[in-house]
């Protein structure tokens, strides 16, 4: 089939988000990750808690809040699966990174949680109750329900989060530590530390806390303390992550082997490790807040869904967020290439890759979570420049994917440094890669639809 208009286009991706709906005991309570037969992990049939918000972002923007409202209960209760480690402290407040529902025909089955305990790697889904809380935002915000946030149950489940998220553990900066793969990129990546994309969900959910926990005596030592992390997260990210040719310029001619307060090479990052394909990259006008920051070490990689939820979020400046968008403007061929949009740049190679992600077959350079293309970023992306004004670019990244990805079935991911290639080892029906399409033309379409994340400031 070749799709002509942008209704048929949008017609087979809602076809696909409907046909992913998954339900318990008649009522609709998520999405299925693919529909893809061929699919090699079982649990793609499961509801993912980060695939399922933009299928959920689209559901609310469409009037339909009902299977928003049964998910986020539904993941709620769910957290007492989570399983104890034998010799750990039970620490409620992780939510699981996905769950299936039992078939139409098994009427004694009951939902299950998977934890991480059965992915591949046995990842911990760090992000899955920060998703949560941004999502009943929204939620919040679309239907005025603020009642579901503020019932019992809910109001728990944010402090049980809260706790385990604001508890102190081995940081010594404002940023959040976690371990490799804790997120989106769910495999050995190199991504442990201080991830981008984990602090701008951290500054998501504390901003939202903000607003939906309640002033009560009980929640008070939590508002206080997430108000100052959100605050000196703030600075920090925009500080220290910040990477523009002026403050390469400094990096580069930091001095090294400081001690004591005055330190201005705090990390004592050596400026031997900016990676060559740095010098003349940056155009003037642009920059991005960098991977991971960490102990000498400051991952100079480019990742675009960090960079594009902390301009949402509004963790970056204005200033900084157009620059960022700049960056995409200039380096277009690179960050955005034929389809939409590398999750990271450059990719690793060689000892690199063989080091950094294990051998990993599946992230060899330019694929999957190694520099591979993911179209379910483009609503980030949409909502990220229409966010700083820039509506040419959200119009470009839509006008050059939707009907490639209608045409190629809405594949996963996308191999090659040009992004020109299905995924070797991608599903086709991928659901997100669907909804992201769909939110993307909502967000250009009807400037209404992006209350749906409407800036957080505080
Ligand atoms: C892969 C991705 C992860 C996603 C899951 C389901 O594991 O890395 O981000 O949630 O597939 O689509």
């Amino acid at each position: 089939m070749t799709a002509t208009s942008t209704d048929d286009i949008l017609k087979s991706a809602y076809a696909l988000l409907d046909s992913a709906v998954l339900s318990y005991k008649g009522e609709p309570t998520g999405t299925a990750a693919a529909l893809d037969d061929r699919v090699a992990a079982p649990n793609y049939e499961e509801c993912f808690v980060r695939d399922f918000v933009p299928s959920a972002l689209v559901f609310l923007c469409d009037g339909k809040p009902e299977i928003v409202r049964n998910f986020l209960k539904m993941v709620v209760s769910l957290r007492h699966q989570q399983p104890v480690m034998e010799g750990h402290e039970r620490a409620l407040g992780l939510m699981p990174a996905s769950f299936r529902v039992p078939g139409e025909q098994d009427k004694e089955g009951t939902p299950t949680a998977d934890f991480g305990e059965l992915a591949i790697g046995r990842v911990a889904p760090v992000d899955s109750a920060m998703w949560w809380v941004i999502l009943l935002r929204s939620y919040v915000l679309v239907t005025g329900d603020v009642a579901l946030a503020h019932s019992e149950e809910f109001q728990e489940s944010m402090r049980f989060t809260l706790d385990l998220y604001l508890k102190e553990s081995f940081e010594t900066s404002p940023a959040m530590l976690v371990p490799d793969a804790s997120f989106m990129i769910d495999r050995r990546m190199g991504v442990y530390g201080h991830p981008l994309e984990i602090q701008a969900l951290l500054y998501g959910m504390l901003s939202t806390a903000q607003e939906l926990l309640l002033p009560t005596p009980e929640n008070e030592r939590l508002l206080s303390n997430s108000k100052k992390r959100m605050q000196t997260l703030r600075s920090y990210v925009r500080i220290y992550y910040w990477l523009d040719s002026q403050r390469l310029n400094e990096i580069h001619r930091f001095r090294s082997e400081e001690f004591g307060e005055d330190a201005a090479n705090h990390l004592n990052i050596y400026p031997e490790t900016i990676p060559p394909w740095m010098d003349g990259w940056l155009p003037p006008n642009s920059g991005y807040l960098v991977g991971n920051l960490g102990v000498g070490r400051m991952d100079f990689r480019l990742f675009s869904f960090g960079n594009l939820l902390a301009i949402m979020f509004g963790l970056t400046t204005d200033k900084q967020a157009e620059k960022i968008m700049n960056l995409y403007d200039a380096r277009w061929s690179e960050l955005v290439g034929e389809m939409p949009l590398k999750i990271v740049y450059p990719a690793l190679d060689g000892d690199k890759w063989r080091y950094t992600t294990g051998s990993d077959p599946k992230n060899v350079p330019w694929s999957y979570h190694n520099g591979g293309s993911w179209p379910c970023l483009i609503w980030a992306f949409v909502g990220a420049a229409v966010r700083t004004g820039r509506h040419d670019l959200a119009r470009k990244v839509m006008a050059q994917s939707m009907e490639k990805l209608c045409n190629d079935q809405w594949p996963e991911y996308y191999d090659g440094k040009n992004g020109s290639l299905i995924g070797r080892r991608s599903n086709l029906k991928q659901t997100w890669s669907a909804s992201a399409v769909i939110l993307g033309h909502q967000f250009l379409e009807d400037p209404d639809a992006l209350a749906v994340f409407e800036s957080i400031n505080f």
